[in-house]
């Protein structure tokens, strides 16, 4: 399905071998990408993987202008043996669709959002780290390409898959984040575009971010928009709260928030524990009232990228609160022990959800 040009330049496996060490988190990228346009007149076509390289685009690219852009994250692993595998790939094919409907964009059939993802990583394989937490980063995304000015979805869009090695997402691995409570700035309105993943949000999370960064945080925590009440997600992860009671909440998708796999997935496997999980709005004041009382043991963020981080402490213009010891909480770490064993085909798969191929 999908034509392959290889890389005539590819990194040299020695050099490839040293950059593997410490891959961090986005900031190194394989020897070639994935391709496919869409147009209008032709639909899905020209389907391709190669050399990975700068695009060339005419400054009146519509996407430059009005942000008509969406994206997806997975991960690629290597499983013990020569395998390779995808976690639950098919839940981004759809959060891809469900995006693209929102943002007025063409649909991308779930048959080429995967070939699309086992062409890049079946070239670049050998760019899966073999450090402990290592794997492949996959970064699909899509683009309104048509040039022209005019207000209106594009007739012309450019789809591309990019792979980058990643270790952990938080320097140094941090044990325990701090989070900021952004009481200035919301992600999404009800209405809005909170539940996809469109470059958007992040463009306008990115002043509370920094926000938290100058505060000495590692993360921002939104609140919902009307009330400025309701713990929503941080900037990338969505959170759980562990209770003294062995119970866990998850604020409720309604569309402000992003639908994550992840989040799906622990929601899964802590009811098949047989923890009770709630998955009910959350206040801010009683995440404090609960901490300081100790009702509250645990907190924990999750996404594809951060995979499940213990945040340790919260920080807020009244002042800060710590969760537990501030450290990571036993509820926490058997639940990231436990996805990241099946994610790497190392725990029996019960629910289908690793995608083996290669
Ligand atoms: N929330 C936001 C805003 C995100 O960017 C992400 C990352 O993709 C998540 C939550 C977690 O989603 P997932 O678990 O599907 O990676
Ligand atoms: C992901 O987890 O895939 C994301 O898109 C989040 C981003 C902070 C890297």
């Amino acid at each position: 399905m999908f034509e392959f040009e290889a890389n005539p330049n590819p990194v040299p496996a020695s050099e490839r071998a040293a950059l593997l060490e410490n891959p961090g988190f986005g900031k190194l990228f394989t020897d070639h990408m994935a391709m496919v346009r869409w147009s209008d007149t032709k639909g899905w076509h020209d389907a391709k993987v190669v050399a990975r390289g700068p695009l060339s685009l005419d400054p009146a690219t519509a996407v430059l202008h009005y942000a008509q852009e969406i994206f997806e994250g997975l991960k690629a692993y290597r499983t013990g043996d020569e395998g390779t595998a995808l976690f639950r790939p098919l839940e981004n094919a759809r959060r891809f669709r469900e995006s693209a409907q929102r943002m007025a964009m063409p649909e991308l059939p779930d048959d080429l959002f995967l070939g699309s993802i086992e062409a890049l990583v079946k070239a670049d394989r050998e760019w899966i780290p073999q450090i402990e937490g290592g794997s492949l980063y996959l970064r699909p995304f899509m683009f309104a390409s048509e040039v022209f000015l005019g207000v209106k979805p594009a007739s012309e869009y450019l789809y591309l898959v990019i792979a980058s090695p990643a270790g952990a997402y938080f320097k140094g691995g941090a044990p325990a984040v701090t989070i900021w409570v952004s009481d200035h700035y919301t992600r999404a309105a009800p209405g809005g575009t909170g539940a996809a993943k469109c470059g958007g949000n992040y463009a306008s999370s990115l002043v509370a971010q920094a926000e938290a960064i100058r505060e000495g945080c590692d993360q921002v925590v939104f609140l919902d928009a009307v009330e400025r009440r309701w713990v929503e997600e941080l900037g990338g992860m969505n959170l759980f709260f562990v209770f003294d009671d062995g119970s866990m909440v998850t604020p409720p998708l309604g569309g402000t928030i992003l639908p994550g796999i992840t989040r799906e997935s622990i929601l899964t496997l802590a009811r098949e524990q047989g923890i009770t999980v709630r998955e009910e709005p959350y206040a801010i004041d009683q995440w404090k009232a609960d901490a300081e009382s100790g009702k509250l043991v645990e907190t924990f963020a999750c996404g594809t990228a951060a995979v499940v981080t213990p945040v340790g402490k919260v920080k807020s213009r009244d002042g800060e609160f710590t969760i537990g010891s501030g450290g990571p909480g036993q509820v926490t770490e058997a639940l990231k022990a436990r996805l990241t064993a099946i994610q790497r085909g190392q725990a029996p798969d019960t629910h289908g959800w690793v995608h083996r191929f290669g």
